[in-house]
């Protein structure tokens, strides 16, 4: 039987509450297709920090290199910064594991509603991609003068003639791959006349290759306005990592609630395991009450289903979440429902079930 080894890693707060429901998905989902899935927990995140001053062990990225996918929840304590979080963790497995391709898939689910007027909120059907590795997100930068009324921090964003040739070239296949064949181009080469001009010139190179194509341009402030006022207009958008980072919040807040987004961090050259993980944070203020919203992660199973090549299941997954949102039924709170994560996972089984 196909087996995949996963290495599952809930972290903080409401990711062990949805990863914990999405590996239930992932293993009925296989049963029913005739594969399986061998999990390997990681306690890795903020509670293994308070008992060992680090995120996770040593040598902890490599330990993650043989598996065939990793499955992500979420990391952030409110007693911890969060730069000392999510650096030690999820940005050094992403930046460890060549991850570089970010993609945030957005459509307004069956059934919901959205903050859109209707018309515009079922025009959205997008897929984010965002630069994963460098730019503002580099972390080159430093302090200097501490304490002193001179004092300084600075972050400098890192555009390298590699990086943004291979995030480019990604989007334009995934563009290509879509039935609308577009591609929108993220810039602030306006106001940023080194780093985001270069963005823009290599970009311009790589797209060459693609007439078949239909490619426009926007500043990122402008791109705010259109995905709310005409988002009918987009598909397939490049950004970079900060970008790309609020743009894609903007995304999940109109598709309904941060709880349904899921994201990849994709290693397309397959050289080392690509992560899963639903875009929500830690969520303090619902931690333990049973009433995270599971979508996110479960759709995260989808995306990472297509990634293992398991198309079918992927698509059952996606087909029974759909059934749920449809009939509106078992809705949890952050969709304007009642129902807690338990309810909503097992009315997803039940319809995968159903869908089988
Ligand atoms: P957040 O995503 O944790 O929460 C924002 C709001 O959305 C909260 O009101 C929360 O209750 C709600 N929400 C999020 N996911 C939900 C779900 N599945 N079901 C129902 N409601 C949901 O973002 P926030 O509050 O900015 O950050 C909290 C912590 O999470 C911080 O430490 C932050 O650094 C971390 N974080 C980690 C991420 C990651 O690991 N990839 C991503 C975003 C934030
Ligand atoms: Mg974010």
């Amino acid at each position: 039987m196909r087996t995949y080894n996963i290495a599952v890693m809930p972290g903080d707060g409401i990711g062990t509450e949805v990863i914990s429901a999405g590996c239930e998905l992932l293993t009925a989902v296989a049963k029913a297709h005739g594969f399986g899935f061998k999990f390997e927990h990681f306690d890795w995140g903020s509670d293994y920090y308070r008992k060992h001053g680090v995120m996770m062990p040593e040598g902890g990225v490599d330990r993650l290199r043989p598996f065939d996918a990793i499955y992500f929840g979420a990391v952030g304590d409110p007693k911890i910064p969060d730069a000392v979080t999510l650096w030690g963790l999820r940005l050094a497995i992403c930046q460890g594991l060549d991850q570089y391709a970010n993609v945030r898939p957005t459509r307004l689910l069956p059934g919901l509603k959205g903050p859109l007027r209707p018309e515009l909120g079922a025009g959205i059907d997008w897929v984010i991609v965002r630069e994963n590795s460098e730019g503002e997100y580099a972390g080159v930068g430093g302090r200097a003068h501490a304490g002193l009324p001179l004092e300084v921090g600075m972050d400098v964003a890192v555009f390298t003639r590699g990086g943004v040739e291979r995030i480019c070239k990604f989007a334009c296949d995934l563009a290509r791959s879509r039935p609308r064949k577009k591609l929108t181009i993220v810039t602030k080469s306006n106001a940023q006349r080194h780093g985001m001009v270069f963005w823009d010139e290599t970009c311009k190179r790589v797209i060459a290759d693609y007439p078949d194509l239909e490619i426009d341009w926007m500043l990122v402030d402008a791109m705010t306005t259109r995905m709310v006022l005409k988002p009918g207009t987009i598909d397939t958008v490049l950004a970079t990592n900060l970008h790309a980072d609020v743009l894609s919040d903007l995304a999940s807040a109109v598709a309904g609630s941060l709880g349904i987004g899921a994201t990849a961090n994709l290693d397309p050259s397959g050289a080392g395991p690509s992560m899963f993980e639903p875009i929500h944070g830690s969520a303090f203020d619902i931690t333990g009450k049973g009433i995270a919203n599971p979508i996110g992660s479960f759709w995260t199973a989808a995306m990472m289903l297509d990634h293992l090549g398991e198309p079918k299941a992927a698509a059952a997954v996606m087909q029974a979440i759909e059934t749920v949102t449809r009939s509106g039924k078992v809705m949890p709170p952050d969709l304007g429902g009642s129902s807690g994560t338990k309810d909503v996972t097992k009315a997803v089984l039940d319809a995968l079930q159903g869908a089988l």
